[in-house]
């Protein structure tokens, strides 16, 4: 659906009145193009905020490889609160992981103060953490601290421009971060901010030593074959554009929707090459009819989208409305995983539930729906580590925010434009910025990425 307000906003006269009356302008955002793949503006400059060597110069330039940016590596002058350098920078990274007292924060506050106003319009901001230890309270305090310090700085760049956390747990070494970072600092991740990402060391993907690092930095050209990805819901929304950008990657994609949906979602498997598979994901078959559609019995990507919502007041809610839809968002997702873990399809593979950030914050009229997407996080979290120890596989879920679609276009005006509104970068996402964060927990090279939630909703206040 289109913001006409953001369109508006970039007209002479929308841009005079804005400034006049103090309107948000949100920018236009830089989203992935074949012709616009990388971040703009300038270099990656690498800083670390602490005296000692963080992780280590050589491993960040391999886990850098493939951001498609030159990477400049700066220093700061902790003492007088210097960055090197001048000129614009269209991204960067800051190495906090070596953080361990709160005396060492002053190292992140003289690493970006002096270079934000260098920062070009949509680029990002990223701090390499670590996670809190649980037996060292000062390295604690500091690393949490982070998390404060990014949300809080992602709600003032502005501009496009968005701030992120990625913690290694250790013993995780910067290369498992080398699939979030290549994310995170591309126009891929647009609508992801305020984010804390963490790595973990444990997982490889089946067959490689490494963990099967991409050849290209979007995901593709691992080189062991074509995938075989799995999307429900794929006949229109995010659904049709998670299946889109998979089959970008050379995936073949099984497009699953309800029969009703069958034309559309003849049309998009068409389009992509991929099989269309009309199937209500409630029906008590569904996992067995998943399984029989699969030509070597596993799937490397299963892709939990199918949602649908029936919102009223718990008060006026009949039970009908509140079964449907924990049934579709919830039930159906524990039933059709358990099934493909149980008949082996998921091994080494990739599994990504859609959550909301209903499920985080809560929303007037929607008890049921914001159970089920809660529910899904809770799955995720619960099943990820004996997924990875078991199967090899991963699980994460992604939470999106305000996205431009069908859903949301049924929405009252007032209660649509607050919701737009409502988040650091001012506007609402798109389909793709949520296909983009699925696409990236989809990798062979995310291994490391497990029972994670990660927002896909500009920062929306709500929830935060
Ligand atoms: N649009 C948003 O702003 C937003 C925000 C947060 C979360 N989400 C979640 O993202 C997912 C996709 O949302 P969307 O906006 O694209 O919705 P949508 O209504 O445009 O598409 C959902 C698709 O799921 C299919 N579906 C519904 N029930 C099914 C069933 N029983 N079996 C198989 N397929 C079924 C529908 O036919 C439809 O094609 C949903 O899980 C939704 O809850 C969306």
């Amino acid at each position: 659906m289109a913001d006409r307000y953001l369109r508006w906003t970039h007209t002479g006269p929308g841009r005079f009145l804005t400034r006049r009356l103090g309107l948000p302008r949100p920018e236009v955002l830089h989203r992935w193009t074949a012709e616009r793949p990388t971040l703009e503006g300038g270099p990656l400059l690498h800083l670390t905020a602490t005296a000692t060597e963080g992780c280590g110069r050589k491993e960040l330039r391999e886990a850098l490889d493939g951001c498609g940016l030159p990477v400049v590596h700066g220093r700061t002058d902790v003492a007088h609160g210097r960055t090197d350098g001048e000129g614009r920078v269209a991204a960067v990274l800051v190495d906090a992981t070596a953080l361990g007292t709160v005396a060492e924060l002053s190292g992140v506050h003289a690493s970006l103060h002096p270079l934000l106003r260098r920062l070009a319009p949509c680029g990002r901001v990223v701090l390499l953490g670590a996670r809190p230890a649980p037996d060292d309270h000062h390295q604690a305090a500091a690393q949490q601290a982070l998390e404060g310090f990014v949300r809080s700085l992602g709600k003032e760049l502005g501009r496009g421009r968005t701030a992120n956390l990625v913690r290694l747990a250790p013993p995780a070494r910067v290369d498992s971060a080398a699939s979030t970072l290549r994310f995170l600092l591309s126009p891929r991740s647009a609508f992801v901010s305020g984010q804390v990402i963490e790595v973990t060391a444990e997982g490889h993907a089946p067959g490689t030593a490494d963990g099967g690092t991409t050849e290209n930095g979007d995901g593709s050209g691992s080189g062991e074959g074509r995938r075989l990805a799995l999307v429900t819901g794929a006949a229109r929304g995010i659904g049709e554009q998670i299946a889109g950008r998979l089959a970008r990657e050379g995936a073949h994609v099984l497009c699953l929707d309800v029969e009703q949906a069958a034309d559309d979602l003849t049309r998009v498997a068409d389009r992509l090459g991929g099989t269309a598979l009309p199937l209500d994901i409630t029906a008590g078959d569904a996992g067995a009819r998943i399984v029989e559609a699969l030509p070597d019995g596993r799937l490397d990507v299963l892709v939990h989208n199918a949602g649908i919502t029936r919102d009223r007041r718990l008060v006026n809610m009949p039970a009908d409305r509140w079964a449907g839809v924990l049934d579709v968002n919830l039930a159906s997702v524990l039933r059709t995983t358990d099934h493909l873990l149980a008949a082996g399809a998921l091994r080494g593979s990739r599994v990504v539930a859609t959550a909301s950030i209903a499920g985080i914050a809560g929303n007037v009229g929607q008890t049921n729906y914001a159970a089920s997407k809660a529910g899904v996080i809770g799955f995720v979290r619960a099943l990820a580590p004996r997924a990875r120890a078991e199967h090899a596989t991963t699980v994460n879920a992604v939470a999106p925010g305000f996205i431009e679609t069908k859903m949301t276009a049924a929405v009252p005006f007032v209660i649509r434009e607050a919701g737009r509104r409502m988040n650091s970068l001012s506007q609402g996402g798109q389909p793709l910025d949520v296909a983009e964060t699925v696409a990236w927990l989809a990798e062979p090279a995310s291994h490391a990425v497990n029972g994670q939630t990660v927002r896909v909703c500009g920062q929306s206040l709500l929830g935060a």
